[in-house]
């Protein structure tokens, strides 16, 4: 196999450099482009649902922060006929029997207009959004937990009994005021770093699955 190298062009910064030859040299990255998913996020679903059954029946999902759509092209391939309505501050190519929100989720009319195109309650409530870094770790730390505090207050409010939420967190798991909370609500909570999350990188995810009526 060909090395694919990045030449390190005058206005890139090494940054940059940096991380394009990590999307060159990724497996995960190839995997995508070959079976046709639009992130490498596609895999991180994948291997949670593998371990989690999280997407065993599911019909009306929820998919925040869903750009550029790999998450919904997994549950698209493994339920052709669910409702899936998604959101994201970035636009998205269609995806077929997708609904997507062009739109802030932290807007205090995000939930209602997601609730309302998916036509009833969700029984899977999914969150890979991220705030994008600052560079200032506290920062960073604080407002992804703002985003997952919300994601969680929105799947408790809204989950039909029994279903599932799934949300991007930290390394060391959630703070303690969101697990209890989480705990309250849901028969089961767990903490997860699937393979296709970077090792470097400080990001787990959340699984919290039964919700009480
Ligand atoms: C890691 S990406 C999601 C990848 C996606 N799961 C996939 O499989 O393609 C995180 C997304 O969260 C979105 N996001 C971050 N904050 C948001 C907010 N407040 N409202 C809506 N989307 C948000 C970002 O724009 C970004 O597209």
């Amino acid at each position: 196999m060909t090395k694919e190298r990045v030449r390190t062009a005058r206005k890139r910064s090494a940054q940059s450099t940096r991380w394009l030859q990590r999307q060159l040299d990724d497996p995960y990255v190839k995997r995508a482009k070959a079976e046709g998913y639009r992130s490498r996020a596609a895999y991180k679903l994948i291997e949670l649902d593998e371990k989690f059954a999280l997407l065993k029946g599911a019909q009306r999902v929820v998919d925040l922060g869903i750009a550029p759509g790999g998450w919904a092209q997994v549950i698209r391939k493994m339920h052709p006929k669910a409702a899936i309505v998604g959101i994201d501050l970035l636009p998205v190519d269609p995806i077929e029997g997708v609904t997507l929100l062009e739109m802030d989720f932290m807007d205090d009319s995000a939930p209602g207009l997601l609730i309302d195109a998916l036509g009833g309650p969700p029984d899977l409530v999914l969150s890979d959004m991220a705030a994008n870094t600052t560079g200032h770790k506290q920062t960073d730390h604080l407002r992804t937990m703002g985003l997952v505090e919300a994601a969680a207050a929105f799947a408790i409010d809204n989950l039909h009994p029994g279903g599932s939420f799934l949300s991007k967190s930290f390394a060391g798991g959630s703070d303690q005021s969101l697990l209890s909370e989480l705990k309250r609500n849901f028969t089961s909570v767990k903490h997860a770093k699937p393979p296709a999350s970077r090792k470097g990188s400080v990001e787990w995810y959340v699984v919290a699955k039964g919700k009480k009526a």
